[in-house]
């Protein structure tokens, strides 16, 4: 099976890469690079022995999309291309309903075009907002999101519910990723934010390391066990696997519109993965407290059993490996 992946040099499509490689799928990768390196190929290449075809280019670009599914003869489409920062989304709408909705269309034509109409899609647990209850299922109230990125995503879902009920041979899986940390064992791919980082692990990877100096910690008045945020963690490389799952679903079952959340079901709070981290890698965290960030929520972790049940995945690995496979990325990857 030939898949396209979009947006497949980037943090999690990178990971998924090398899982597709390893079980013997065929890749095809179409990036534009707007965050992430080309020598991310080579990375993956390292790993598995295997390549992708890279093709350089944006999901806005019709012509180039039909060039692709004319040449490669695509099987099926995992669609990661898209922006992802929350708060640089509530600056710049435009561009992120642009690049996180427009290029959908964009491809949901050129598939129709060529009659592939089989697509795995990056949602998020932002679309539930600020949970009523947890653990979240996929049947718990979507919408209340707060910024441009979490609509963007409520958008997307709701197209690909609208396409599935105009034509029922789509066969669709939208996976509503919790909060993705970590990174291959090998140190050769991870995340690699530009700048400032904006989420927890690479924070706390880069105070570790002495590249910033103190993580800061947005509040500890939250109805929680200690006070600070709690998230449902997932290893990246976990989360890779339940996309192969999530293709074998579709080549298998008849036509449907799956959803799944993708998460472990275990929260941790802010400071079990301060704590988590010192101990696993033998350094010193430095951290303040500080008021809340604006729109983050107390608690937000999954009810996976969906996804166990259904496509027989479920993440193996720990809260340890994360905070370790995140470290020796940094530590691979620092810039003296
Ligand atoms: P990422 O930024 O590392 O990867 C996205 C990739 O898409 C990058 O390589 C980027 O260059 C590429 N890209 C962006 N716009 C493009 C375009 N128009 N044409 C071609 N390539 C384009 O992000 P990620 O963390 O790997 O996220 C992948 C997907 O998962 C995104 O859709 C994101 O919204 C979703 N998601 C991420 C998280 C998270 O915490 N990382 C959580 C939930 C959902
Ligand atoms: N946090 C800090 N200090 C920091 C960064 C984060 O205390 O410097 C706290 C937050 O307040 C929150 C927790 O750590 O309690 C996790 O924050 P992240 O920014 O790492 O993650 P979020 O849960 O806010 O959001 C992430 C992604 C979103 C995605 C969401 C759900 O950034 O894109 O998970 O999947 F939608």
């Amino acid at each position: 099976m030939k898949i396209l992946v979009t947006g497949g040099l980037g943090y999690i499509g990178s990971h998924t890469c090398v899982e597709l490689l390893q079980e013997g799928y065929e890749v095809v990768v179409l990036d534009n690079l707007s965050n992430s390196k080309e020598e991310v190929k080579e990375k993956i290449k390292e790993i598995t022995g295997k390549e992708v075809k890279f093709y350089l280019g944006d999901m806005m670009d019709e012509q180039l999309l039909n060039n692709i599914f004319t040449t490669e003869k695509i099987d099926a489409v995992i669609d990661f291309a898209a922006y992802k920062a929350v708060g640089e989304s509530v600056q710049k709408p435009i561009e992120y309903y642009m690049n996180n909705v427009s290029t959908v269309l964009v491809l949901l034509k050129v598939m129709t075009k060529h009659h592939v109409k089989k697509l795995v899609f990056s949602s998020s647990a932002t679309v539930y907002g600020d949970p009523e209850k947890v653990p979240i299922k996929e049947t718990d109230k979507t919408g209340g999101t707060t910024n441009p990125y979490g609509t963007s995503k409520l958008f997307v879902e709701q197209i690909l519910k609208d396409l599935y009920k105009s034509d029922n041979t789509w066969d669709i899986a939208i996976l509503r990723y919790f909060n993705p940390i970590g990174a291959h064992p090998s140190g050769l791919i991870g995340e690699e934010p530009n700048g400032i980082p904006a989420n927890l692990m690479p924070y706390i990877a880069k105070v570790a390391s002495k590249e910033l100096e103190c993580l800061s910690i947005f509040g500890n008045d939250y109805p929680t066990k200690d006070g600070t945020g709690v998230r449902d963690y997932i290893h990246v490389v976990d989360l890779a696997k339940g996309h192969i799952k999530a293709l074998e679903k579709l080549e298998k079952e008849s036509q449907g519109l799956y959803i799944y959340n993708l998460g472990t079901g275990i929260g941790y709070s802010v400071l079990d993965i301060v704590n988590a981290f010192e101990k696993v890698n033998h350094v010193k965290v430095n951290y303040k407290i500080t008021n809340r960030r604006s729109g983050d929520i107390a608690e937000c972790f999954a009810d996976p059993t969906k996804a166990k049940d259904e496509l027989g995945w479920e993440a193996s690995l720990g809260i340890e490996d994360m905070c370790k496979d995140a470290y020796n990325f940094i530590l691979k990857n620092k810039k003296d």
